[in-house]
Formats: structure tokens, sequence, C-alpha cells
């Protein structure tokens, strides 16, 4: 069972981690990827602090022991509120607490949350000191190169200077604006452009920040080069999620440079199976469960049968293992080609 991992450790973890996303990341799909890879750095989805704080929502802080090394991403922008949303959150035992300044969602907007916090370094300054003064795990912040018309030369090195003389040390750069009118969220993880480019001179214009990037990288190789290129850190949402194994059962290996075997994806799919059990024992819909592994065969011959068994049968009720099985029965043999 994978334990808290130490602080010092965590800038090593960061080489590799799996973004935030809402309603994506929850806590199954986190043991899932785990299983896969296990020095990976995991995200929590956006929990906001207002919730947490206010609503008492501390069901949103639940996770499963195996998930180290794992950090809970906040959303908010009080001070006051966020200290103590991040306090509750170490007790919750995250081994890291991340502030969100790059989420351009309506309803996060709405309450100064998110992307939004790019126009508003000195707040964001504050409200990192003052988490990290509440409570013991390290704090870090997910922005963008900036918001609107903003011009990322300009805006990006001084978000990152004053966040820096916070006390942050570690940051991920999701290497595109947003666009806080006239864009879905999903619009905006695609159609502002990408600039690797900024986001590597900002790694060498600030020498002491541990920097990670994120947006558009799809394969491990993609990530190695970044790394390469001298990034710190390489940060992997969608391409992640929906072919959790073509990115994390390799990472051990090629970004940590473990010589362990990985699991397989049937291996994994197996080592679910008594989790599942209790998830369903307890009350849970195996979909809750499944609906993360549908792409653990992309490019597999039998992918598409194992995705539609899951998809038609995990919603039955009294649906448990025996669906995962007989859908794992329908995917080729490793090795085969699609
Ligand atoms: C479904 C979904 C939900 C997301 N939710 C969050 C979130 O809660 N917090 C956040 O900082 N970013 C969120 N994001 C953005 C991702 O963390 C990431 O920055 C973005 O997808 C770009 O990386 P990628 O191209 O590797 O996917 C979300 C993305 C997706 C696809």
């Amino acid at each position: 069972m994978a334990e808290k991992i130490k602080k010092q450790d965590l800038p090593t973890a960061a080489r590799l981690s799996v973004a935030p996303m809402m309603d994506w990341t929850d806590r199954h799909c986190r043991y899932l990827h785990r299983l896969l890879s296990a020095r990976t750095l995991l995200y929590t989805e956006m929990v906001t602090a207002p919730a947490l704080v206010r609503g008492g929502a501390l069901h949103l802080l639940e996770s499963n022991p195996e998930e180290h090394p794992v950090a809970l991403q906040l959303g908010g922008s009080d001070p006051v509120e966020l200290a103590q949303a991040a306090k509750l959150g170490a007790e919750a035992g995250y081994d890291e607490i991340n502030l969100n300044c790059g989420c351009p969602s309506d309803r996060v907007q709405s309450g100064t949350f998110g992307a939004v916090l790019m126009q508003h370094p000195e707040l964001v300054a504050d409200c990192v000191a003052a988490m990290a003064e509440a409570q013991p795990a390290e704090v870090t912040v997910k922005c963008r190169i900036g918001v609107d018309d903003q011009d990322p030369e300009a805006v990006l090195p001084d978000f990152l200077e004053k966040i820096r003389a916070a006390g942050v040390r570690r940051v991920t750069i999701h290497a595109r604006k947003a666009w806080l009118q006239g864009l879905s969220p999903k619009e905006n993880r695609d159609i502002p452009p990408l600039d690797y480019d900024l986001v590597l001179r900002m790694r060498a214009a600030f020498p002491d920040l541990h920097v990670s990037i994120n947006g558009g990288i799809g394969t491990l190789a993609q990530a190695e080069d970044l790394l390469a290129q001298g990034l710190d850190g390489v940060m992997i949402g969608r391409a992640a999620y929906h072919e959790p194994a073509n990115i994390l059962c390799e990472a051990d290996r090629r970004i940590y440079g473990e010589d362990h075997a990985a699991l397989t994806p049937e291996e994994a799919v197996r080592a679910m199976l008594p989790y599942i059990e209790r998830h369903v024992a307890a009350g849970g819909k195996l979909a809750q469960v499944t609906r993360h592994m549908l792409g653990l065969f992309q490019g597999r011959p039998g992918a598409r049968a194992w995705r539609r068994h899951l998809s038609e049968h995990g919603h039955r009720a009294g649906a448990g293992p025996e669906v995962v099985e007989a859908a794992l029965a329908m995917v080729a043999p490793e090795g085969a080609h699609a």
C-alpha cells in the first residue's frame, strides 16, 4: 500500500502528473491510475473552498489510502476560506494542496475562481501564503499563460514572480490562454493556441521554480521530449484519462527509471476486481468505477467489445465484477494488433 509521500520527494513525483479533471479524476479513477503507475502524481477533481468550509461537504475529500502521492486541488479566492480548506485537505491526508488558477467555466468565474485569478496576482499571492501558513502540505498553483487580451509575455512572469515571493516553489502551466468570454470550458481546452516555448522560457527565467507543462500532450514520448528540453514536470489530462494504460503503464520505467515490470492492462483489471467488489457491496454502482476503465485497451482488438459490454451492462441493478470478467474475455491477448 502506498504511503503518504515525504515532502522532499514531491518534486520528483511531479515529473509526471495526471491533471485535475472535474467529474473524471474521482477516487475510483485515481485508484485505477495508481495501479497502472506507482510513481505518477495524481490530482483530485477541483473541490471549492466554500463547499468545504461553508457547506461542510467533507465527503468531497474522500480518497483511498493507496492513492499517494496525491494532490488536492482547491478552487476559491478568499485567503481565509482557502486556508481553512487547505487545512481540511491536509488533515484528510493529501500530500499537496493546489490552487486552481486555470479553469474558465462560468460557474467558477462567478465566484472569482480559476482562470480569472490570472488578473489578480496579488490576491493569488495572499491566498497561497495563507494556505501555506495554515497547514504543513506543500502549496502549488495550476495556471494558464494569461486570459483574454492579456499579454502572456508580460503577465506570466509577473504572476510567477508574485507567487514565488509568496513561497510557491512548484507551478503547472497550461500553455494556452483562457478566453473568459465567448468560449465554453471545452473550447477553452482546444481553441486558444498552445505556446510551449513561453513555458520553456519561464523555466529558464525562474531557476528556483519547479515548472510543469500542461496542454495537448498525448504520448509518453512527447512527455519525455519536454522533460529533455529542461522542464521539471509534465501534466497530462485527457490522454491519461482516455488511454490510461498507454500513458501510465510505462511511466514508472521511462519517467522515473524504475526497473520493476509494469502491470499489464489485464492485470490491472484483475487487481480492480476486489475494489469493485467492495464498492458494490457497500451499495455503489459498478458503472461508477468501470466508466474510468473504458479506455484501458485502446488500440487492441476487442477494445470496442470491452467498452460496449461495460457500457451496456455496467448500469444494470446488481451488476458486479462478473460483468468486468465477461468484458475482459472479449479482449485479444497482448501482442495482437488492431
Ligand atoms: C473533463 C475535464 C475536467 C477538467 N477539470 C479541471 C479542474 O477541475 N481543474 C483544473 O485545473 N483543470 C481542469 N481541467 C483541465 C485539465 O486539468 C487540463 O489543464 C486540460 O485538459 C489540458 O490538458 P490536456 O490537454 O492534457 O487534457 C479539466 C479538463 C477536462 C477535460
